[in-house]
């Protein structure tokens, strides 16, 4: 008996082996194509066709752009984990800004703008509503992305019902005090920290609705890009931060996802009770 226990231990740590042995890091999910949007190249990848999730989810990277393995991997990976399709645009237009560390924020301001990423963002919730049978949409943006996922829950509030910001960059108290929906923050241990920097404008700025619903998350063993150009899948204990990452976001979309199900559940059982109510008045 206890042989057979060995052997089946043994069998199973052999096949792990092996199936670690054949697929590295980047093709374990499936990946995505890059199609045209109005104007701009998105890289898209899985679908909602049988999914239970009511939501899709626009990715914006950071400042290295589109064409980065561990980011479309990011998006791969939530796909087909969380069974969403994931869209993400290339604000950059086939640049990307990493090349002008001297001048960034001179660069940034010329090829991702607000004007431009508002007007991207628009345009792919648009065209994400159009092809799949789900209404909701998230953002999750790294780094340069975080700020930009900000400014899309403060100002395209309408669009997007919440956002995440992983390693989020240029966070100003001014720039999260306009949030109109709520957001899951992620820092890594050199980012500038979250508490009580940004929680306390959040709260004493915005809404209960969206106060209460924020979350800040703090991995202080890693380093700022941890899980988009700057992950590094050689590191196991980047691995097991990133697993971690995944894990985090799908936890607080489910969370966010139920409130506000049950908020409109809410508001319907009242219309209910007042259309019954209406209707006995009449009779
Ligand atoms: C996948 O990862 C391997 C090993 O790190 C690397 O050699 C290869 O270029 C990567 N492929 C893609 C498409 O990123
Ligand atoms: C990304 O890859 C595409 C096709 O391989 C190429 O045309 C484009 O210039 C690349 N962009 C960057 C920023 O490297
Ligand atoms: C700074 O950015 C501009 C683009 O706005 C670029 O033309 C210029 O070459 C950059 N300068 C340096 C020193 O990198
Ligand atoms: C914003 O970005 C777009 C696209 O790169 C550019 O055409 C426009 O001039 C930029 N606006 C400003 C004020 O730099
Ligand atoms: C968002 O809108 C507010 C109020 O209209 C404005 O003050 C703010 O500058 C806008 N933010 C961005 C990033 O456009
Ligand atoms: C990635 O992690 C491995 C293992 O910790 C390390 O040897 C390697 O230098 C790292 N690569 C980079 C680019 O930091």
């Amino acid at each position: 008996m206890q042989l057979l226990c060995l052997l089946v231990l043994f069998i199973g740590f052999f096949e792990s082996q092996i199936s670690q042995a054949t697929t590295s890091w980047n093709e374990t999910y499936p990946k995505g194509q890059v199609t045209r949007v109005k104007n701009v190249d998105v890289y898209t990848v899985g679908s909602n066709a049988y999914s239970t999730n009511d939501l899709s989810v626009i990715v914006i990277y950071d400042i290295f752009g589109f064409n980065i393995s561990q980011t479309r991997v990011f998006c791969d990976r939530f796909s087909a984990q969380y069974k969403v399709q994931v869209a993400m645009p290339d604000f950059f237009r086939g640049k990307t800004a990493s090349l002008h560390i001297n001048n960034l924020t001179t660069v940034l301001s010329v090829i991702g703008n607000w004007s431009q990423v508002s007007s991207d963002l628009s345009d792919v919730a648009s065209w994400l509503k159009g092809t799949s049978p789900s209404h909701r949409i998230a953002l999750i943006g790294f780094c340069w992305g975080g700020l930009q996922v900000v400014r899309a829950c403060s100002n395209l509030s309408t669009l997007f019902f919440t956002g995440i910001s992983i390693h989020g960059a240029w966070l100003t108290e001014d720039e999260v005090r306009q949030l109109q929906q709520p957001m899951l923050f992620i820092a890594a241990g050199d980012d500038p920290p979250l508490k009580p920097d940004i929680s306390s404008v959040i709260e004493k700025w915005t809404s209960p609705r969206v106060a209460n619903q924020c979350q800040y998350e703090t991995y202080s063993n890693m380093k700022h890009g941890f899980v988009s150009a700057g992950a590094n899948y050689s590191n196991p204990e980047n691995v097991i931060a990133i697993d971690d990452v995944h894990e985090k976001v799908r936890n607080f979309l489910d969370r966010i996802s139920r409130n506000s199900a049950s908020s409109t559940h809410h508001s319907m059982r009242c219309f209910s009770v007042f259309l019954f109510l209406f209707l006995l008045n009449i009779i």
